[in-house]
Parts: structure tokens; sequence; C-alpha cells
């Protein structure tokens, strides 16, 4: 484990353009400009688990970003039979604890004309207390460390990670993506509620119906069903009245 990176995603990136093989790991303790979705920060402080995976998958560009999904099925059981946590998915990328965010997946890819790699970052928020994250995150995120009232072995936790998902890229490879999604559709929080999708070209509310084959938010909206892609999703109380 190397002690402090800027960003495990960004030196797996520079390794991975230099032809490092599938399969490798970088991991660190402390993150100094750690990476989220949508351009945003990820803040990492010394305790978490910060690492990145780089991925060669034989695809199409356009199916990588389901390995987002792959993967949160992959933390998501390693978290439950590691630590008996009652991990649960919001689409497309968070993995939540009592409701609250316990870890963020970040898959980046590069591609020219086809998929060159995939760099699928993970992070968990382990042996540290919220307290040591930016304020305006005390009440949406958790640690593993509250939820257990321990620390947790980061590299066993990780290993743990890691066999889940090579099970879950394996079945990705050979088209077995509808398994991955079965999976992913039982661990779900964010089926069945309200949501507000933020996309690319305006917001989708309504009730998340369904994950299409393709790992595509189906939202039922007051004009209809529409197929959302990729997007920031904010799952709303039950009674609007209440938002
Ligand atoms: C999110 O926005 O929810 C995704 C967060 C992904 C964070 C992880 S930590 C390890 C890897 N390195 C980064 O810079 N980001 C990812």
């Amino acid at each position: 484990m190397i002690d402090v990176l800027e960003s495990t995603s960004q030196t797996l990136r520079e390794l991975a353009q230099d032809g490092e093989a599938e399969g490798t790991v970088v991991v660190a303790e402390e993150q100094r400009a750690g990476r989220g979705r949508l351009g945003r920060g990820w803040s990492s402080p010394k305790g978490g688990l910060w690492f990145s995976v780089l991925l060669r998958p034989a695809v199409h560009p356009s199916e990588a970003p389901k390995l987002t999904l792959m993967a949160g099925v992959a933390v998501a059981h390693a978290l439950k039979k590691h630590v008996r946590l009652d991990a649960r998915l919001k689409w497309p990328n968070d993995v939540l604890v009592q409701g609250k965010k316990l870890c963020g997946i970040l898959a980046e890819s590069r591609s020219n004309k086809k998929l060159e790699y995939v760099i699928l970052g993970i992070g968990i928020n382990t042996n540290f207390l919220v307290s040591a994250l930016p304020e305006e995150l005390h009440k949406t995120a958790i640690t593993v460390r509250e939820l257990l009232r321990k620390s947790v072995d980061r590299l066993s936790l990780m290993r743990a990670i890691l066999n889940e998902l090579e099970a879950g890229y394996s079945a990705f490879c050979s088209g077995d993506f509808g398994e991955i999604i079965g999976q992913w559709k039982k661990l779900s929080e964010t089926l069945g509620r309200n949501v507000r999708v933020e996309t690319g070209t305006g917001i989708v509310e309504g009730v998340a119906e369904d994950v299409d084959p393709g790992g595509a938010l189906v939202v039922r909206t007051p004009e209809g069903l529409v197929t959302v892609d990729a997007g920031d999703c904010v799952h709303l109380r039950q009674d609007p009245m209440d938002n």
C-alpha cells in the first residue's frame, strides 16, 4: 500500500497508458486529490480503503458503464460476507448502509474506436469517523468503523472485494450481464423510490421502476416511461410534500 497519492485512479491511468497489464491494483492509505463522479472531488482521509483496478475487457466502449453496476454488486456481496454489513445499492454507483453512503465507485475508460482500458476506482469509508470528512457530508456518509464500532482489516476486505470482482468480471466478459443485473436489482435501494435524476440534458423525476438490460434506469414520470443512461440520482422522500 502506497502511503499518499493524489489519486489511485490517476496513478493507474499513467501505468495503463504505459501498457500495464489487466488486473493491476493501486491502493493508497490517503489521497490528496481523490476523484469522484461528474468531476467532483472525493475526500479520502487516512484510514479509508482507496483503490483502483485496471481492466481491459474486449467489449465495445458503450459496454463500459456496466462495470460500475458489476462493481457495486461485488462490493455489496463482499461487505455482506466479510463484515456482515447489509449493503444496498443506489443507482448507478453508490453503496449505502442504513441509507448513508459507505462507498463510491468511479469507472473511467479510454477508447480509441475500441475500448483500451477501464480504471475501476473504489473508495470505502472504513477506519475513520465521518467527522474526518467535510461537514456537508456528515449527515449523508457513514463509515465501517461507525457501523461496527471497530476497525476492519482493510487488506482482507480488499481481498474479499477483489475475489467478488473477479467473479463478476468473468460473468461480464462471458456476456452474462443479465445475471449481474438480476443481483443488482435484489440489492437495489433505488427501485420503487421516488427519484430525481439530473441528466446531461435535464431533470427526470418520478418513480424508479426498473433497470434495463443495459443498466439504464427506467423512471415512470407523469409523461410516461423515461430511460436514463447516466446521471446524478437523488432518492426523494416518499411523500412529495416532505421534500
Ligand atoms: C463517487 O463519486 O461516488 C465515486 C468515488 C470514487 C472514489 C475512488 S477512491 C479510489 C479511486 N481513486 C480516486 O481518485 N477515486 C476513486
